[in-house]
């Protein structure tokens, strides 16, 4: 049996990129195999967060994973900060990464950028994020890691300093090998379908939020930048928008997108977006319902309790060994 593990940061509202690129598929990966999926409120917290917000966020989140159908009995669901080996293992990880590395991250430069723009400075936790992210990997000797397109660069770094790290100090990690799926790892953004969807973009037309009301999806779909010929088929480069709409089609109902393309022909976009806000306001609707139910639970703290107890054992003794490998403390 394989071990999955993956995490979502619960830093503003998901989006159905998030849904779709990732917890989607966490979902169908349960029923197979040892997963082990948390929240990563230490990596939410290289930008700037409003406390009581974020304590808000990471209930949200943790409901979402229930109701999306993360089953506790079958995964360990958890907070990263309620399991200190993440930021002890991301330590030892950075005293063997070197600057070049991270600059050369292009999320980093992305986000330092924004960070720039707002007059804000540059946080070192936004610089270091990518190590903190190889910990969480690292520290659960995991197979497979399911993530969106955007974190394939993270992943290459975190199987560098995993054989790194062997290297140097003896076999220590497993090479994580990432699981990136062929639709839907890169869902864009309605209205400019070149960049990806993302939670933080200041336009709300842009991204279908998870907890966004039905008749506010239908807009947004109604209102999504599509081409003006007219013609319902898949390309990505020339027909970006249109692609893009098919893409989620296809990832939630699961039928292919020649499919979808071949039962659409000759019909209009307008015909193709109402149908397709039905299909998303159909698979969001009871998932937003369930949320609701379990927010006002006590599960959510008791599936949290269970997963912290159940990741700090695997961790602790992870953490034991590379410091020992390192000469860290006392033998004893
Ligand atoms: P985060 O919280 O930004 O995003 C969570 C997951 O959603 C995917 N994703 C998308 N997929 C498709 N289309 C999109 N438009 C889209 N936007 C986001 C992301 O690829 C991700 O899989 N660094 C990570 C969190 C993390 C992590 C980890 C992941 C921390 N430690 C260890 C895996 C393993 C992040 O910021 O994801």
């Amino acid at each position: 049996m394989a071990r999955i593990l993956s995490a979502i940061q619960p830093s503003g509202t998901l989006t159905i990129g998030n849904y779709l690129g990732a917890l989607k598929n966490f979902v169908k990966l349960q029923d197979e195999h040892e997963c082990l999926f948390f929240i990563v409120d230490q990596h939410a917290i290289t930008v700037p967060q409003d406390r009581l917000e974020l304590r808000k966020k990471i209930k949200e989140l943790t409901a979402l994973y229930l109701a999306c159908g993360l089953d506790p009995e079958k995964a360990t669901i958890f907070v990263q900060s309620e399991v200190p080996g993440h930021t002890q293992l991301a330590w030892m990880l950075t005293c063997n990464t070197s600057m070049g590395e991270l600059e050369r991250m292009t999320q980093f430069k992305d986000k330092s950028q924004k960070q720039a723009a707002k007059g804000q400075g540059i946080g070192v936790g936004l610089f270091m994020y990518p190590v903190l992210m190889a910990a969480d990997i690292l520290l659960y000797d995991v197979d497979f890691v399911p993530v969106g397109d955007d974190q394939k660069q993270h992943l290459e770094l975190t199987r560098d300093l995993a054989e790194r790290f062997n290297n140097r100090f003896g076999e220590t990690f497993k090479i994580p090998e990432p699981l990136i799926a062929k639709t839907g790892a890169r869902i864009m953004s309605l209205q400019e379908p070149t960049k990806k969807m993302s939670k933080s973009d200041d336009n709300p037309r842009n991204f279908i939020l998870m907890t966004d009301e039905p008749n506010v999806i239908r807009k947004k779909i109604k209102s999504a930048v599509t081409d003006s010929d007219g013609i319902i088929a898949f390309d990505r480069e020339n027909k970006p928008g249109l692609s893009n709409l098919l893409e989620i089609y296809s990832v939630i109902t699961g039928e292919s997108i020649d499919s979808i393309v071949a039962r659409y022909e000759g019909c209009g976009y307008g015909q193709f977006k109402s149908d397709l806000a039905e299909v998303v306001v159909a698979e969001l609707e009871p998932i937003q319902n369930r949320m609701k139910e379990l927010l006002n639970s006590p599960i959510i703290d008791e599936v949290l309790d269970r997963g912290a107890e159940q990741a700090n054992k695997l961790a602790f003794k992870k953490v034991k060994k590379v410091e020992h490998k390192m000469g860290l403390g006392r033998k004893k």
